[in-house]
């Protein structure tokens, strides 16, 4: 019989280590071929996080998002109700709205030759439309978009049939973050903005997917979250077991960037998730972080191979935003979490096309799930391809 020292054995905390992965080859981070791939297969057929569903307050608020290749507009219609639509006039192809954001009285009418639709996508008024008796305008009105809202944000998917939201958004999210974090209990969608920070980062998307998903240069070169995390200082991040919640610094009174006290926790933390931060990728594009007293969401929006805009939110009880607290602390905290992050990633993203890296590099034990993120990806691509 042969026994296993109880050091070497397998606990609930720490998974046994794997051997050494390689990660993707440097051109998966540069060739536009593959980014192109990326759009059809990923972009254009996942479900996507394209806006949070409160900067569209009132019917005719308005907003243009790039998701993949295309242009979506996603506006209030009359009844209160998030509509989405390939931004692109029915007429001549004109694109419909050329602002990030704005507000129309009523209807959303094309630039180019006054074709008008309403805010259900319906095109409602064109000039002479009585002289073109065979235009049936049920048939030109916008190409609508399937939305659906989660957290608080609008999700659009490209895909002619879309994959299920509950399976592939919440279901997966959910399964990544485990049941410890209990995601419900943050009530993302009650809560209000406090800060939006967005950041152009020179850097390919799934390098800043890699970064956020280790924490093995944490102690290199986040010091401010070491201090108030130090368990992340071992290089092990939130995400390398499913639900763990790390754990604050004795003397860290707050998720702050000096450790000082927040905000009253929102109301469904129970004693087991205060003091903790949890933190989930739901791909493509999203992080998710959850802290006691608030939520900060990133979304990234991946303009080229080596260019990706990210949109970070950090949300707070309504009744802290209305009161005009100071969130600077909280949010100094992950700001420069993010600054730190993207400048590495920025560092990186020249050296992937140097012959050192054709082959890839390596993925050590503590970033051994980036190596999940990896075989999903090659997954992706190959359905989109096939
Ligand atoms: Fe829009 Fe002609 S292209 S009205
Ligand atoms: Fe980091």
């Amino acid at each position: 019989m042969t026994t296993t020292p109880a050091d070497a054995r397998p606990t609930a905390a720490a998974p046994p280590a794997p051997s050494l992965i390689r990660t993707l080859p440097g051109r998966a981070y540069t060739d536009p071929d593959v980014f192109r791939r990326e759009q059809q297969a990923l972009f254009e057929r996942l479900w996507f996080c394209a806006v949070r569903s409160a900067d569209l307050g009132r019917p005719g608020a308005f907003r243009t998002v790039r998701v993949g290749r295309e242009s979506v507009l996603i506006t209030r219609n009359r009844t209160g109700r998030l509509r989405a639509f390939l931004n692109v006039c029915r007429h001549r192809g004109a694109q419909l709205c050329t602002e990030e954001s704005g507000e129309v009285r009523r209807n959303l009418q094309c630039p180019y030759h006054a074709w008008t639709y309403d805010l259900d996508g319906r095109l409602v008024a064109a000039p002479n439309l009585q002289r073109m008796p065979d235009l049936d305008r049920t048939e030109r009105g916008l190409v609508t978009v399937p939305l659906r809202e989660w957290l608080g944000y609008a999700w659009v998917c490209l895909a002619d049939e879309p994959p299920s939201f509950e399976d592939t958004v919440i279901g997966a999210a959910v399964e990544r973050l485990g049941d410890a974090a209990a995601l419900d209990r943050y009530r993302t969608e009650t809560l209000a903005l406090g800060r939006r920070l967005s950041y152009d980062v020179r850097a390919n998307w799934k390098l800043i997917v890699e970064n956020f998903m280790e924490c093995y240069h944490c102690a290199t070169i986040h010091p401010e979250l070491t201090d108030v995390i130090p368990e992340f200082a071992d290089g092990l991040a939130a995400q390398y077991y499913v639900g763990h919640g790390a754990e604050f610094a004795a003397e860290a009174q707050g998720f702050t960037v000096d450790g000082s006290a927040g905000f009253g926790r929102l109301p469904g933390i129970d004693d087991s998730q205060d003091r903790r931060y949890y933190a989930v990728t739901v791909r493509p594009q999203v992080f998710l972080n959850l802290v006691p007293d608030h939520v900060i969401l990133h979304r990234m929006f991946p303009l080229a191979a080596d260019r990706t805009l990210v949109e970070c939110d950090w949300l707070y009880l309504p009744e802290v935003v209305d009161a005009g607290a100071d969130v600077a602390k909280s949010v100094e905290l992950f700001h420069r979490v993010n600054v730190q992050d993207f400048d590495a990633c920025e560092r990186t993203q020249p050296a992937m096309a140097s012959r050192a890296y054709r082959d890839g590099g390596v993925l050590v034990p503590s970033e051994h799930h980036i190596g999940g993120f990896h075989a999903w990806w090659a997954a992706q691509l190959a359905d989109g391809d096939g």
